[in-house]
């Protein structure tokens, strides 16, 4: 049953732009300093959610360019900020943000791109830095950064898609490493792979969305897993892969529409996992990806492989 619209709060765009934009502001607040080691994904998610809003410029894009650049190592990879370690997501991170901007050319190409490859294993799955943890969020990323650099070519696509294939499970999900229980996120990670690699005929497509569609609760949130929490996260992680996979009209479109705009700080701007909580970037970005990809009037399309503005990955990709 669909909550009744008048239950329903409209989007607070202004709000959520204002938001978005104080978070670059205020350099001095302790929150500022404890997402330091984030700061860099943290701007590709507000960015990213800008855009959806129709406030492409919001960020100015001259200090956006030269805060990425500050951030990238003679190797070629990225660190969450300057001084920070290279790391396979926040170079994904670099290179969504450079993608968006239209500012690719501001980077050296070929070796953040060997970089992205030298992590690569005889496996197929990827090393997210020299410390070697592995997982399919690095694998996803690796395939996501070097197809929007125009290099998939520098890495073995057959090997990774193996890897997840791999990590398929019974119940038609996928997790972090063969054997593992079947995540939300973990799934993005692999169908956005199979994607990238144009291998998704690979996939049981009905087995999936069934098992995606599970994860709606009654009060039209979605949980990441069988018997966890709802959160707003995952109304994205859960409804990319459905869109991938072409079943997006699963899911109780109305009810997860009110969940996600019952999770906004009507007055602050910004959205949290759940309702009454303390918002955050990271949702903000994801509760407006998630109602874009329902389709929610007023917001720019979004990319459910990608992550990215539609606009964008039209223009890098052609496609
Ligand atoms: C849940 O994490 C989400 C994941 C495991 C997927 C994360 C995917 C990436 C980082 C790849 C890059 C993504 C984009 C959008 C370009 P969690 O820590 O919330 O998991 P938990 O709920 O189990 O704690
Ligand atoms: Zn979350």
């Amino acid at each position: 049953m669909s909550t009744p619209a008048s239950t329903t709060p409209k989007l607070h765009a202004s709000k959520h732009v204002a938001y978005i934009q104080s978070l670059d502001i205020h350099k001095d607040s302790l929150d500022y300093w404890l997402t330091e080691h984030l700061r860099l994904s943290g701007v590709y998610w507000g960015l990213t959610a800008l855009h959806l809003l129709h406030h492409p410029t919001a960020l100015p894009r001259a200090e956006t360019i030269s805060f990425v650049q500050s951030c990238l190592h003679p190797s070629g990879g990225f660190g969450a900020s300057p001084g920070h370690d290279a790391h396979l997501l926040y170079t994904v991170s670099a290179i969504q943000i450079l993608a968006t901007v239209d500012a690719l050319d501001t980077i050296p190409i070929a070796t953040t791109a060997s970089w992205i490859a030298s992590l690569q294993q005889p496996s197929g799955v990827f090393f997210g830095d020299q410390w070697g943890e592995t997982d399919t969020r690095f694998l996803y990323g690796a395939l996501n950064a070097l197809s929007l650099l125009g290099r998939l070519d520098a890495i073995n696509v057959d090997a990774a898609v193996d890897y997840v294939l791999r990590c398929r499970n019974h119940d038609g999900g996928f997790g972090m490493s063969p054997g593992a229980e079947s995540h939300a996120g973990l799934i993005f990670t692999c169908v956005g792979a199979l994607a990238i690699a144009g291998r998704l005929d690979d996939l049981d497509a009905d087995l999936l969305g069934d098992w995606l569609c599970e994860r709606q609760l009654p009060n039209g949130g979605l949980n990441g897993r069988p018997e966890k929490l709802e959160d707003v996260c995952y109304g994205w992680w859960v409804l990319s892969s459905l869109a991938v996979i072409g079943r997006l009209h699963w899911i109780d479109r109305d009810r997860l529409v009110a969940f996600i705009l019952k999770c906004q700080d009507e007055e602050g701007g910004g959205f949290a996992d759940r309702p009454g909580n303390m918002v955050d970037v990271f949702h903000t970005h994801f509760g407006i990806a998630g109602l874009s990809l329902l389709g929610y009037e007023g917001l720019d399309e979004i990319d459910p492989v990608y992550c990215m503005p539609r606009t964008v990955t039209k223009r890098v990709l052609g496609k």
